[in-house]
């Protein structure tokens, strides 16, 4: 009998790999709405530009009959490609092979193109899909994950980092894409806990199904886990690649311009009307970015959660800017626990990767109350607070409307270090609104009068004149120009383009202790 070439072994194992966890799983997995990890990179990448490392690594264990179960590629798929025509690195878990777990083999080649995106200042993206410790290799599979953790922090404000979760991510496993920079997650199909609903169960008493423990509405809309919440796999990769268009490829990149044809002078009259004057009345933040942005697309980020704040990405002359900007629409934009976690981590994800941060601001204050006090809003707010002061890429500030107290200060004002304050002929800037202010300072005053009602109408009048305005900032330097509304869009880009070759120089050191 004649010897298999090396020509057909290799033909013979490229099949298998290709095939994972065979056919009937294959099948299983499309029956469950769910893509194989082949079919997410093809939707992921550049058509033709997939090159996949470490096709025919196998697990190592040989307990329990494992050593009778060796499949090519080891139930990852692992490697690099293009998006957009830029590289970027990918790991897929394939839940047909073994349901997707981890063994040590399969963590090398995780940790394997993760060590090469930092070399070469590229991003990784990650598909999950896995049911966690590959159980059979016990603490090899621990050492497995612990190795990739290791790898996602030292990698963190180096290379972006991107998850994308498409099926089973618990136990520990949830560590690895809550370290990385944005979390995507599909509706229905996926899931991340820590303790799943048996345990839940059996602690707790609660009986809770999957995805109303660790489901994607959950995570998008309570948790805060997650970045984006996506209906199907095709949505969710499509985002992906959208988002990667924003952002640059390492920490030594610039963020890639986009040409427009979005004239950079265009004024635009619906500002000017946008604000309502009454300052108790309501209107939509998202809007008012959409009328000054390129092309008025904004690509918002975590949009269901935290809703009193709005983070995302856009573009100004081609140049990608992140917002982040009060939502007056939702808790009178207050600045809340959740709202201050929301946007310090982003404008830090926008200072690691050289994202301007563009900052509008409405804000009343801070949220008063018990529940915010006990669930410690001061190191929260803090963050907030140590994010801005410490990030370094240009800073612009645009005073909407109500701008009081703390949340002055910590929405990149000028004394936290934002290069340019600008502010609307609406602008309010004082310590506090003009009702609680005239009923702390005039208390007497108010007590004594014979018509209470009318005479703190005047006082706050009064109040409003003096100090509900922007006039005194500016006076004082604190705001380096009230612009018309209309004007924002060209001041901005203007703005922009001044501050392109901003450098900055601190002092060496280790690093600083943001209150976490
Ligand atoms: C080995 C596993 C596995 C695992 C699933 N499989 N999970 N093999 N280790 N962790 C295998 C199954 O034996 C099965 O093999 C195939 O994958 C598909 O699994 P099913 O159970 O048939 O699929 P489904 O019904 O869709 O359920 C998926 C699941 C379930 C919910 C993920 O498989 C499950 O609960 N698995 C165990 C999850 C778990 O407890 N993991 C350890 C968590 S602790 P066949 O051959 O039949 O197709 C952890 C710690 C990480 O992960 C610590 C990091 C620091």
């Amino acid at each position: 009998m004649s010897e298999k070439s090396n020509a057909q072994r290799l033909a013979e194992l490229n099949d298998a790999a290709e095939l994972g966890g065979g056919q009937a799983r294959i099948d299983r997995q499309h029956d469950a709405g769910k893509l194989t990890a082949r079919e997410r990179i093809d939707l992921l990448l550049d058509p033709g530009t997939f090159v996949e490392l470490d096709k025919f690594v196998t697990n190592r264990c040989n307990d329990f009959g494992m050593d009778e179960k060796k499949i090519p590629g080891d139930g990852v798929v692992t490697g690099y490609g293009k998006v957009d025509g830029r590289v970027i690195y990918v790991f897929a878990q394939d839940f047909t092979v073994f349901g997707g777990s981890l063994s040590g083999a399969y963590a090398e080649k995780i940790c394997k193109v993760m060590d090469l995106a930092v070399k070469c200042g590229a991003p990784v993206i990650g598909l999950n899909d896995s049911g966690g410790a590959r159980i059979q290799e016990g603490v090899v599979s621990l050492a497995g994950y612990a190795d990739i953790f290791y790898r996602n922090v030292q990698s963190s404000g180096l290379v972006p980092q991107i998850s994308a979760i498409m099926g089973p991510c618990a136990g520990g496993a949830v560590y690895s894409p809550a370290i990385t920079d944005f979390i995507f997650m599909v509706k229905e199909s996926s899931y991340m806990f820590i303790t799943g609903p048996e345990v839940v169960k059996t602690v707790t008493s609660q009986e809770v199904t999957k995805q109303e423990l660790g489901g994607a509405a959950v995570h998008s809309e309570k948790s805060g886990v997650s970045h984006f919440e996506c209906s199907s796999e095709e949505e969710c990769i499509a985002a992906i690649r959208e988002l990667l268009s924003f952002i640059p490829s390492n920490n030594a990149e610039d963020p890639p311009f986009l040409p427009t044809d979005d004239p950079a002078d265009r004024r635009d009259e619906a500002l000017n009307t946008l604000v309502p004057e009454n300052a108790s009345r309501p209107y939509d933040m998202t809007e008012l970015i959409s009328h000054v942005v390129d092309d008025r697309y904004f690509f918002e980020v975590q949009k269901d959660y935290a809703r009193n704040i709005v983070i995302g990405f856009a573009r100004l002359g081609g140049f990608p800017v992140g917002i982040v900007a009060n939502q007056p629409n939702h808790l009178a934009g207050c600045l809340d626990i959740n709202a201050s976690l929301k946007s310090a981590r982003f404008v830090r994800f926008c200072d690691a990767f050289n994202i301007p941060i563009l900052t509008f601001v409405d804000v009343p204050g801070f949220l008063p109350g018990v529940d915010q006090e006990y669930g410690g809003i001061i190191k929260h707010g803090a963050k907030l607070l140590f994010a801005y002061a410490e990030a370094t890429v240009p800073k612009i500030t645009v005073i909407t409307r109500k701008a009081y107290g703390g949340a002055y200060d910590v929405m990149s004002s000028k004394h936290i270090g934002a290069d340019i304050n600008l502010a609307y002929p609406t602008g309010e800037i004082a310590v506090m609104g003009p009702d609680g202010a005239v009923n702390i300072i005039f208390r007497k005053e108010l007590a004594a009068a014979d018509d209470p009602v009318s005479k703190k109408d005047e006082l706050v009048a009064d109040y409003r004149e003096t100090f509900a305005n922007p006039f005194k900032a500016a006076e004082l330097g604190y705001i380096d120009e009230i612009i018309e509304p209309m004007e924002t869009r060209p001041r901005l880009i203007q703005s922009l383009e001044m501050l392109q070759n901003k450098r900055t120089d601190s002092p060496p050191k280790k690093h600083g202790n943001i209150p976490l």
